[in-house]
């Protein structure tokens, strides 16, 4: 099966009461960590690449090492651009054969969003690609991603049929208290999201699917992991995982995933490091690394997401 659009994915994911992964992928351990979770769970994948990941690993190796991956699983996959900055950023990413790409021109203007939305729309459906949009903004800093706390604000249920009708997006991403990095809560605060604000979507939007970003639970065995293992992380907190599973029973059809994946990947191979200081052969913590990666991919799959034998 050749690399698919989300199209079909998320009708099945709302009408059945789950929502698919979208796994950030850097390189060629996390691609095989999650594809091989994937398989055995026999679960559609999106596989997600930011500008920074484009960056690091180069388009053309990102391409191929997902080309890979389609072939040696027949999974539906999507390759997905993860916070396209622009219309040259959608452009340039579905030239070189991603099925969906994501404009996040969140923080324009509505009026602006929906310019610049409409047209990366127009571009990418005269070529079989589908679109998601972001309304709202989420907090958090990563490389592309830079919004402070005070400046983060939450999607308003009054403009989110306008803003799809104007600009024909295929999915939207909507801010309900999720954030990016590994830092989402301080101690002490009690995690909370706005299933107000996702139901009110759910109602004005009936059928169309909604996406969460920062939207990773940052593990606390991970995370003592790391810091048992000579990492600094004190206080990073994540989403709780039953919340999450919430807003896949609900209009969200789309769970991103990266901080995770990052602390599985860390904590593995500081492990390693530690209790193996002889070693300097890449395969041995690396490999690590990528079992580690896809035992909590299959985690997620199962009991986050629930996308578990729906390819
Ligand atoms: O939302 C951002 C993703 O976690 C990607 O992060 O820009 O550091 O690759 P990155
Ligand atoms: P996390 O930082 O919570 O993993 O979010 C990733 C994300 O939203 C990628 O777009
Ligand atoms: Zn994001």
């Amino acid at each position: 099966m050749p690399l698919v659009t989300s199209t079909e994915m998320f009708k099945k994911a709302y009408a059945g009461g789950y929502a698919v992964g979208a796994f950030n992928v850097n390189n060629m351990e996390t691609i095989q960590a999650i594809v091989e979770a994937g398989k055995e769970c026999n679960s559609p994948l999106i596989l997600q690449v930011s500008a920074g990941a484009r960056k690091y690993a180069n388009p053309v190796y990102l391409r191929h090492l997902i080309a890979a991956a389609v072939e040696t699983t027949g999974l539906p996959i999507v390759m997905h651009l993860d916070h396209g900055a622009d219309f040259e950023s959608c452009k340039s990413a579905i030239e070189d054969g991603f099925t969906s790409v994501m404009i996040d021109a969140s923080h324009h203007s509505f009026k602006e969003n929906i310019e610049i939305t409409r047209k990366v729309v127009e571009y990418a459906h005269d070529r079989g690609v589908v679109v998601e949009a972001e309304l709202g903004q989420l907090a958090g800093i990563e490389d592309a991603v830079n919004v402070k706390a005070e400046d983060a604000c939450f999607t308003q249920p009054d403009e989110v049929c306008e803003f799809t009708e104007k600009t024909g997006c295929d999915s939207l991403a909507i801010a309900i208290g999720t954030s990016h990095g590994a830092y989402k809560f301080k101690p002490g605060q009690k995690p909370q999201l706005r299933f107000d604000i996702l139901e009110e979507v759910g109602k004005r939007l009936p059928g169309f699917p909604i996406v969460l970003h920062g939207a990773s639970s940052v593990p606390q065995d991970k995370v003592a992991l790391i810091n048992k293992f000579g990492g600094k992380m004190p206080d990073a907190i994540g989403i709780p995982e039953e919340m999450l599973r919430k807003a896949a029973t609900m209009a969200v059809c789309k769970i991103n995933i990266d901080s995770d994946l990052r602390l599985a990947c860390t904590a593995a191979i500081r492990q390693h490091f530690t209790e193996h200081p002889d070693h300097f052969d890449p395969r041995q913590y690396l490999g690590d690394a990528r079992a580690a990666i896809k035992e909590l991919v299959k985690h997620k799959i199962v009991d986050v997401l629930g996308s578990n034998d729906r390819a």
